[in-house]
């Protein structure tokens, strides 16, 4: 007989229906797959073959065909292994009743274990749209498919588990509930600014980063604290939003990095590759498309360390989702978009030997070679690095000195969210939500100048040398600063402070 078992394929980030068909008929022993299976979903036969034999049935000596269903729905992984087992025990009228309104995820392991898979919290969204409210996932992938509410998950462990249930020998008791029920208390970052020491100007640098959303390049020798600092910035953003929870969660639902009983991803990400990371882990693609680290820092922070040591190629492709906040990856057939939005840090050393201004010891490398050094970053990223931050280096008796309490990350995210605040109300209308996203039409708009502030950011400007881009950077970075300060106009005082977060302008000239 013919069994039609409901699972899901997820494609990008998203997931679509996908009906296994189990067909049993006479003739020669066979198994195939058919309905563009990739290499992993063809291993599921053997998967499937050793779990149902393992789970006390026989598997048919005949001819077995699935078909994964529509056709042109490339099938990636091992999540059908449930679902085609299930249509096998349902072929042989060894599961009685059509198990009609479930959705079957999971892979097998050989001795009829249930095993997580990925992109779980993209396929229980989808199946609100499809009309299924049942679905039994892998145990283990629980916590994100409760997510979805308005569903029940049925978690489960074993095949043998599943064919007893729809059997009706077996209780599984079924989890919805939501987002609610996975807890959406606020969840703690893990480190805080008040552990680092005096750096006072390196915070506000960051500080006016997160308020105005500005991506960000620190410079400074080795040890000063560039990692340190960085990895503090998802503290200072505002918490996200469900909305937000749910994109971030996707996407590492989609790569499989959502722990057992973790549910919703209520922290701001934090990536940090490293310098000898290829274009496709940094941006998403490959044979089997994944999303890339820029996908993965999605509503958080993307820090690359070493920005000099990274390939050029590699830091040629950020352009993309700088710009458009999105990946597009091209696949056999049509592309996938990943999100990515993200605040960038950068970090370097100041020159090649990284002790240039150093307060004890000696650089050699000269004006040559560190300019030659700033420059192996591309031009279309330094483009889109408003602040320029020098963090120097501490010197060990100021380590060691009691810089008394620092502030904390939750008093620095108070005025975070309020000048985030100002700028929503200001910048709603022209479908942008913070001062790094203005073009050259929003700041004619909202940075003019009295006359006083702009003969002086001129002034400086020629002083500094600073090229005629870095204009409308300082009146960008001025306009948060001026937010910050609950100001309409922006003052004097603003450009004069926004103005020194142009450092690196005078190497690239
Ligand atoms: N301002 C600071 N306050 C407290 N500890 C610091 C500070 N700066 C540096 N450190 C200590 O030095 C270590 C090295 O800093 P790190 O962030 O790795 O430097 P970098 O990335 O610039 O090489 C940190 O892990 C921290 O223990
Ligand atoms: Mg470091
Ligand atoms: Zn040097």
């Amino acid at each position: 007989m013919l069994a039609k078992i409901n699972s899901s394929a997820v494609v990008g980030v998203d997931a679509y229906p996908v009906t296994v068909e189990v067909d049993i008929a006479a003739g020669l022993p066979s198994f195939s797959i058919v309905g563009l299976p990739d290499a992993a979903v063809k291993e599921s036969k053997d998967r499937v073959v050793a779990a149902v034999r393992n789970s006390g049935f026989d598997f048919p000596s005949k001819r077995v065909t699935v078909n994964l269903a529509p056709a042109d729905i490339k099938k990636e992984g091992a999540s059908f292994d449930l679902a085609i087992a299930v249509g096998v025990l349902r072929a042989r009228k060894l599961i009685d009743a059509e198990p009609d309104g479930f959705c079957f995820i999971g892979e097998l392991a050989l001795d009829g274990a249930v095993r997580p898979v990925k992109g779980v919290l993209p396929i229980v969204l989808s199946l609100k749209d499809s009309g299924i409210r049942k679905v039994m996932v892998p145990k283990a992938n629980l916590g994100e498919a409760m997510v979805a509410g308005d569903i029940d998950v049925y978690p489960v462990e074993k095949l043998k588990d599943v064919s007893d249930f729809l059997c009706g020998k077996k209780e599984i008791k079924p989890f919805s509930g939501g987002y609610e029920a996975c807890g959406r208390e606020k969840e703690e970052y893990d480190v805080d600014f008040s552990e680092v020491k005096g750096q006072q100007f390196v915070k506000r640098a960051l500080e006016i980063a997160a308020a105005g959303g500005h991506n960000v390049l620190m410079v400074g020798p080795p040890g000063s604290g560039k990692s340190m600092l960085a990895r503090r910035l998802p503290t200072i953003l505002p918490d996200l939003h469900f909305e937000e929870s749910l994109e971030t969660t996707k996407i590492h639902s989609v790569v499989g990095l959502v722990s057992p009983g973790q549910g919703l991803i209520k922290k701001r990400p934090f990536r940090a590759p490293h310098h000898t990371v290829s274009d496709i882990a940094l941006i998403g693609g490959g044979t089997y498309p994944r999303p890339g680290d820029v996908s993965l820092a999605h509503n958080g922070v993307l820090f690359l360390d070493e920005l000099p040591e990274f390939h050029r190629d590699v830091l040629e492709v950020l352009r993309q989702p700088l710009e458009d906040r999105v990946v597009t990856v091209s696949r056999a057939k049509g592309s996938v978009a990943y999100p990515a939005s993200f605040m960038f840090i950068g970090a370097m050393n100041p020159c090649p030997c990284g002790n240039f201004g150093h307060p004890e010891r000696e650089c050699l490398c000269g004006p040559y070679k560190i300019r030659k050094y700033v420059s192996r970053i591309s031009g279309p990223l330094m483009d889109r690095i408003d602040i320029h931050v020098e963090v120097p280096s501490l010197k060990i008796t100021e380590l060691a000195r009691d810089f008394g309490e620092a502030e904390p990350s939750s008093d620095i995210r108070k005025r975070v969210v309020m000048a985030r605040q100002r700028q929503k109300e200001r910048l709603e209308g022209d479908k942008i939500y913070c001062n790094s996203r203005m073009g050259t039409r929003h700041i004619r708009k909202y940075c003019a100048l009295d006359k006083e502030s702009k003969d002086f950011l001129i002034a400086v400007i020629e002083r500094l040398r600073l090229s005629a881009r870095a204009y409308d950077r300082i009146l960008k970075v001025a306009r948060t600063i001026a937010d910050l300060a609950r100001k309409e106009e922006i003052e004097r005082e603003h450009v004069a402070e926004a103005a020194q977060y142009r450092r690196m302008d005078a190497y690239l000239a």
